[in-house]
């Protein structure tokens, strides 16, 4: 059995997946312990869709013509104005990082991957589940969404599957509106991929750095 700690220290974005097909009943076995996520005063403000197969394909071929257009994203969630500069650098760190590990890996003469392009084709994953939630909620009921989409991902490993969770996946929210129905008073507000990891794509190796619990933790009085 998987362990709380090994599965947080394991987890990873995977930005390239195997193409096989995941069935119903393999995602529910993800999603339903992943339902019991904490939320405010257990308002379970999720509501969550499926995308596969034929429908996932459309949102797929929808996000290839706004990339090939060049239509801005135009998320349900509003992108941050400007961010912390330490945030910041810490953001631009990771582009660097990210198309080092494309450079590692591109042989002589090949065109190096973008890394946008990457996110459009939705990492070539099988499944992607949309969170969605009212929008009359508020940052609170972000918060919520968190909780649960960290608790997919856990669950995802659990069964040896791969996810990612991407602002990307839900940056073009008219595309996946109208491929899966979902009402005009559900924020679209983030995907998760899900599927078998591509073992192959040097993109899984890569491994984030993090800040130290040294720089982050204070303790005050302990
Ligand atoms: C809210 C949120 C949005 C994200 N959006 C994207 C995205 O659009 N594209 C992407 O490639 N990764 C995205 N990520 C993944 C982060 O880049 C990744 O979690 C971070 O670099 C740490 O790496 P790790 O998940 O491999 O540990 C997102 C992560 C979160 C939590």
């Amino acid at each position: 059995m998987l362990s709380v700690q090994s599965a947080l220290k394991d987890r990873r974005t995977i930005r390239a997946f195997k193409p096989d097909r995941i069935n119903r009943e393999s995602i529910m076995k993800i999603l339903e312990p992943a339902l019991a996520a904490p939320s405010w005063a257990n308002t379970q403000p999720w509501e969550i869709f499926v995308a596969a197969g034929e429908r996932l394909e459309r949102i797929r071929q929808g996000y290839a013509k706004m990339l090939k257009d060049c239509v801005p994203r135009n998320p349900d969630i509003a992108m941050p104005k400007e961010w912390p500069d330490a945030c910041r650098s810490r953001m631009e760190a990771l582009k660097i990082e990210r198309t080092e590990v494309l450079e590692q890996a591109c042989r002589p003469g090949e065109r190096l991957p973008d890394l946008m392009q990457m996110n459009y084709r939705l990492f070539g994953a099988p499944v992607v589940v949309y969170l969605c939630m009212d929008r009359c909620l508020t940052p609170w009921s972000m918060f919520d969404l968190g909780a649960i989409s960290q608790s997919i991902m856990l669950s995802a490993q659990e069964q040896s599957m791969g996810s990612a969770v991407a602002v990307t996946l839900a940056a073009h929210p008219d595309i996946i509106r109208r491929e899966l129905h979902i009402p005009d008073n559900l924020a679209i507000v983030i995907g998760i991929a899900l599927g078998l990891p591509d073992p192959d794509n040097p993109q899984n190796q890569f491994r984030s750095t993090r800040r130290s619990a040294g720089e982050v933790v204070r303790f005050v009085g302990v």
